[in-house]
């Protein structure tokens, strides 16, 4: 309301009607803001209900015990829950988030957790093992992703890297390394970015964490970003030039070729955000798929981040950042050589990390090995397929673009989140994205399983037929997405986002 008064007060020399239009105006948007907060609060409630499923049923602790519990009832209730969540990303019925989850490979990467639990690459002193675990996953990483056919100077192609926490570690860590290096070599003080819309939300984290301004540029009509457009984007301060292999939202390869060639002809750095393809389309591409160039045998690739816990079958909690040379590779490290706590350094933003994560990460790529990765690849890729031609033969339905395993499904007749609400009875676990309004799925080891792919396309024509049918559905989240997707005020929607987070600390 005093802002509201403030721009009253100030409208005083406007002619009495104009004042009166705006008067109105500001009345029904502060009506209409009161309304969806009003709103949103009952969304809240109902999510405190949902995300708190155990409030009633297992003990919670706001203050240490005054006595520690005994270990076996701790088990006991660890295990419960465990079984409560697991049936739903067994059986396949999440999109992404499992990648492989088949149980002996699960309790291969437990023992070797088990072994190393308590080392930490911080002391590598200590631990020289997490040190050969990480140099060997990086060695392997970036092999696989072109450092294994460059030809020419040695220290030109010195393909190099770091292991992170996860794909958001590694793209921050990129683009951190980018502002340093541009600021150190080009004396860039305002470095920019450039990034198609649906590159990850982590390129958005990096701007505002490392105040570096992300200039979006749109996609076309196949989901590519756009070249044109990011040529024009280009200016004396752009640093660095993003492109996905592929893109979360629509599992969309960007034009790499031609944005990389675009960078190196400027002398700007080019990401490749491979979090997601990076362990698949090495291997689709052997497999004779039709997979466009997205690595180090592009010259202008300087970095690539490739995520170890997705699909290179790690457990969650590591991902690799490559670099094409050891001096871009110096601007993401930290050193203090006058603490009084001694010469520190740390390659990433955590100092004390989890040695046994690197060390199952090694396990998983040793014991998978090459042969694993491409049979894994071609179970997903066949298994992508036969979704993707069944849902095109679905009139209400589209997939967008020509993706390979991310399917992103849309409508033009049908409120697609209300497809989404009637799969969710039916256990599935699909991610809602918006501009444009479509659900996905991201297709995993889980979904090869013997009818998966086939339960899933049930439910979707079922789904389809039922929303058709039931026109009034109101349906749980599709009027939240329905409202986020086209509410103009963004900050109430952020607001609901940051409540939402509120409500997963509650105890
Ligand atoms: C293309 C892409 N980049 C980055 C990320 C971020 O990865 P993480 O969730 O491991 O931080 C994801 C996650 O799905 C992704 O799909």
């Amino acid at each position: 309301m005093k802002i509201m008064d403030l721009l009253m007060s100030g409208l005083g020399k406007l002619s009495p009607r104009f004042v009166a239009f705006i008067e109105k105006r500001l009345t029904s948007v502060s009506f209409i803001r009161r309304r969806i907060e009003q709103e949103y609060a009952d969304i809240i409630a109902e999510l405190d209900t949902m995300l708190k499923p155990y409030r009633n049923s297992i003990i919670s602790f706001s203050r240490i015990p005054d006595v520690g519990r005994d270990r076996q009832e701790i088990i006991k209730e660890m295990e419960a829950m465990r079984t409560s969540e697991e049936s739903k990303w067994k059986d396949g019925f999440v999109s992404g988030a499992i990648y492989h989850g088949d149980s002996t490979h699960i309790d291969f990467l437990n023992r070797v957790y088990a072994i190393n639990s308590q080392s930490n690459p911080l002391h590598s002193d200590v631990w020289p093992s997490t040190s050969k675990f990480e140099a060997e996953v990086i060695a392997m990483t970036a092999n696989m992703l072109g450092a294994g056919s460059l030809n020419g100077d040695a220290a030109e192609n010195e393909i190099c890297g770091v292991v992170s926490s996860g794909g958001t570690e590694s793209i921050l860590l990129a683009m951190k390394a980018y502002r340093d290096w541009a600021r150190h070599t080009k004396k860039i003080r305002k470095p920019e970015m450039i990034a198609p819309v649906s590159a990850h939300a982590a390129f958005n984290k990096a701007a505002q964490y490392f105040d570096i301004k992300l200039i979006q540029v749109p996609v076309d009509s196949h989901y590519k970003g756009d070249v044109d457009a990011t040529r024009k984007a280009i200016t004396k301060n752009t640093v660095v030039i993003v492109g996905s292999a592929p893109s979360f939202p629509h599992g969309i390869i960007d034009p790499i070729q031609e944005m990389s060639e675009m960078a190196r002809e400027r002398g700007i750095g080019f990401h490749t955000d491979a979090c997601l393809g990076g362990f698949v389309l090495p291997w689709a591409e052997k497999l004779g798929y039709d997979v466009p160039p997205f690595d180090f045998r592009l010259a202008g690739v300087t970095s690539i981040s490739a995520d170890t816990h997705k699909y290179g079958y790690a457990a969650k909690g590591t991902s690799v950042i490559l670099y094409r040379n050891k001096e871009l590779r110096h601007y993401q490290y930290f050193t203090a050589t006058d603490w009084p706590g001694g010469l520190y350094f740390s390659p990433t933003f955590a100092g004390s990390r989890p040695g046994a994560l690197s060390a199952s990460c090694w396990a998983a790529m040793a014991t998978i090995g090459e042969q694993g990765y491409l049979l894994a690849t071609q179970k997903i890729l066949k298994t992508a397929e036969v979704i993707k031609k069944a849902i095109n033969r679905i009139p209400e339905l589209k997939v967008l673009g020509e993706p390979l395993f991310v399917i992103a499904i849309a409508s033009d007749n049908l409120d697609i989140y209300k497809v989404m609400d009637y799969l969710a009875q039916k256990k599935w676990s699909l991610n809602g994205l918006h501009k444009p309004s479509c659900i996905h799925l991201c297709v995993t080891l889980r979904h090869t399983r013997p009818g998966v792919a086939q339960r899933f396309l049930d439910d979707l024509k079922a789904a389809v037929e039922y929303v058709k049918e039931n026109p009034e559905m109101k349906g749980e989240m599709a009027p939240v997405y329905g409202m986020a997707a086209t509410l103009p005020f963004r900050g109430v929607v952020s607001d609901l986002l940051k409540a939402y987070m509120d409500v997963l600390y509650k105890v």
